[in-house]
């Protein structure tokens, strides 16, 4: 069975056990609920590195006062057995009591990134994803740290956040994994009704089917009215945002640019579940 500490000081013994051995380590933080998308993260810190520690905390700092903290899906056991099979070396498993002890006062903001998209809709959210990052790298002091492009203002926050505050990790993406339709793999694709199900592939296909109609040098307003004017048709309650930014620092972008890549992102309200998605738009 995969071995887990809740313990930070047991925690750092293990890496700094690791660490006078000549060995590697690799980090992936997540909330749990485990699905293929955090496995193959997991995975891919295996390639860059020697051991893996994968963090589970449900970050309450992060979710806003009408979130969905409290029901947000709790098993340990069997993310436990999961990592386990996939060859996982640790499971850090916090209390949140440890996390925020009376007194704590500090936030981390990253600026810039942290703008629109999501950090409009979720006001502090990104502050309680980067602060919760922080203390994640600053306690396991991984080589490298593994995140998703699923959520992917997230992990541009997260590389300004490592390189603003000189934390010597390499903050690697990992690729979205998909269901056959398309439809991203979330923790979250669990509130979704049958019906609501069928619909949500639709939120990928408006994304793939914008970046073909967009060619580089042209106004992406039309097409991104037609994404939304689609989606709505199709049943989604609402779409919070369907935007072309650019791919790196995430500002907007009026034009499909030709010579430096940009990113298509989108969140959506589908019943009482929020579904967000994005794609790379290449440079031509
Ligand atoms: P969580 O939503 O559990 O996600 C953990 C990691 O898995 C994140 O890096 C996320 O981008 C990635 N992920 C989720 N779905 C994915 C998919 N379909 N394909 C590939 N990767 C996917 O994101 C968080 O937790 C938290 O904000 C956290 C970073 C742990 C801080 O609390």
């Amino acid at each position: 069975p995969l071995p887990v500490v809740r313990d930070t000081d047991a925690l750092r013994r293990t890496v700094a056990d690791w660490r006078a051995a000549g060995l590697t380590v690799g980090l992936v933080p997540t909330m749990g609920a485990l699905h293929d998308g955090h496995l193959s993260l997991v995975r891919l810190a295996l390639a860059r590195a020697d051991r893996v520690v994968a963090s589970l905390f449900i970050n309450p700092t992060q979710f806003g006062p009408r979130e969905d903290f409290a029901a947000y899906p709790r098993a340990e056991a069997e993310d436990a057995a999961k990592l386990a099979a996939t060859g996982c070396h640790l499971l850090y498993a916090p209390d949140a009591a440890g996390m925020y002890p009376a007194g704590f006062s500090t936030t981390v903001t990253v600026e810039g990134a942290s703008r629109g998209l999501c950090g409009d809709r979720r006001p502090g959210h990104f502050q309680g994803v980067a602060t919760v990052v922080a203390k994640l790298l600053l306690r396991a002091w991984p080589d490298v740290a593994v995140f998703g492009e699923k959520d992917y203002q997230q992990l541009q926050v997260i590389r300004r956040l490592a390189r603003d505050l000189d934390i010597p990790v390499a903050i690697v993406g990992g690729p979205t994994v998909r269901e056959s339709d398309g439809l991203a793999l979330s923790s979250r694709n669990a509130y979704l009704t049958a019906d609501e199900r069928a619909i949500a592939p639709m939120v990928y296909r408006v994304l793939t089917e914008a970046v073909d109609a967009l060619a580089p040098g042209h106004l992406a307003a039309p097409v991104l009215a037609e994404g939304v004017a689609r989606l709505t048709a199709a049943g989604i309650s609402e779409v919070e945002y369907l935007e072309l930014r650019d791919a790196e620092t995430l500002a907007p972008l009026e034009v499909r640019p030709a010579d430096r890549p940009a990113r298509l992102l989108v969140a959506a309200r589908l019943g009482r579940t929020r579904l967000i998605d994005n794609v790379s738009v290449p440079a031509a």
